[in-house]
């Protein structure tokens, strides 16, 4: 399932149920959730901290099961398979015993690539996002920034059609931050794969997406969808735009509304 003809798949999660135990308290996180990225298509995730986004990407990366509801991508049902998608968990998840620029070439390995032209690739790659002088130092090393731009790197390189991506510029600072953002614009722009990506930004959401959720605290289900219409390439500006100052509010009305609704509880 990696991408020959550099188009993205689609990926539809229906009637997602997920409750972890605590103790003897069941305690549901997930609740009936139904989404769906088409093909190339960029689309958001917002919601209350604890909602269960990251529940959620852990389940379409098969590292856990749904309770009820099924994952499926083009059409096929993938509900607790692995390696399918690319997978950028919230915490850098970067392997301990490699140097930065073998946690890159193992991604690029898994994509495919030869084992020498992995290895001069990565460094090149680790060029571009301006840490080509960490390349050999192992990741214990860098700070919690530099370690999520390599994992975010690393989830890129792996070229699966589907992408998830767990709040991977929230260790950033604000140049970096939109650095990264362009980066991944470009990338998405030119590859066009179907990206599912985690921001509790809202102006993030908006620069970037097609389409956005809005997810209500725990247990989270789907409040809203938005389609964002400012078109492509984006201007740097957007932000300027009415209609941009329009949507932002009323996604915080959103998750205030929700938010107002728990301490009422
Ligand atoms: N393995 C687990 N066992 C028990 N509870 C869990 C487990 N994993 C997550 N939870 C609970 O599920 C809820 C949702 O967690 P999750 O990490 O999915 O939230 P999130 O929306 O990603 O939050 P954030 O925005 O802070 O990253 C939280 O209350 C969390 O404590
Ligand atoms: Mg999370």
């Amino acid at each position: 399932m990696s991408a020959p003809n550099g188009k993205g798949s689609t990926l539809e999660l229906t009637g997602i149920f997920k409750a972890y135990r605590r103790g003897k308290e069941r305690f549901p996180v997930l609740n009936d959730v139904s989404l769906k990225v088409q093909a190339g298509e960029f689309v958001s995730l917002i919601g209350p901290s604890g909602s269960g986004k990251s529940t959620l990407f852990r389940l379409i990366g098969g590292v856990e099961l749904p309770d009820q509801g099924k994952i499926r991508i083009d059409g096929s049902e993938v509900t607790g398979q692995s390696g399918l998608i690319s997978y950028m968990p919230q915490q850098a998840a970067l392997f301990p015993w490699l140097t930065v620029a073998d946690n890159i070439s193992f991604a690029l390995i898994a994509a495919g690539t030869e084992k020498k032209a992995a290895k001069e690739q990565a460094v090149q790659w680790l060029e571009r996002i301006g840490m080509k002088s960490v390349s050999k130092e192992y990741p214990h090393v860098l700070s919690g920034g530099m370690q999520q731009r390599v994992s975010f790197l690393r989830a890129l390189l792996m070229k699966r059609n589907v992408m998830c991506l767990d709040e991977p510029f929230a260790a950033l600072d604000a140049l970096t931050r939109s650095d990264m953002q362009r980066w991944l614009l470009e990338l998405w722009e030119a590859d066009m794969r179907s990206v599912l990506f985690v921001t509790h930004s809202i102006e993030e959401a908006l620069v970037l997406s097609d389409r956005i959720y809005v997810l209500s605290s725990a247990p989270a289900t789907v409040l809203r969808e938005l389609v964002v219409p400012f078109e492509r390439p984006r201007r740097s500006n957007v932000w300027t735009d009415p209609a941009f100052v329009e949507m932002k509010q009323e996604i915080l009305d959103l998750l205030e509304a929700g938010k107002a609704e728990r301490t009422r509880m």
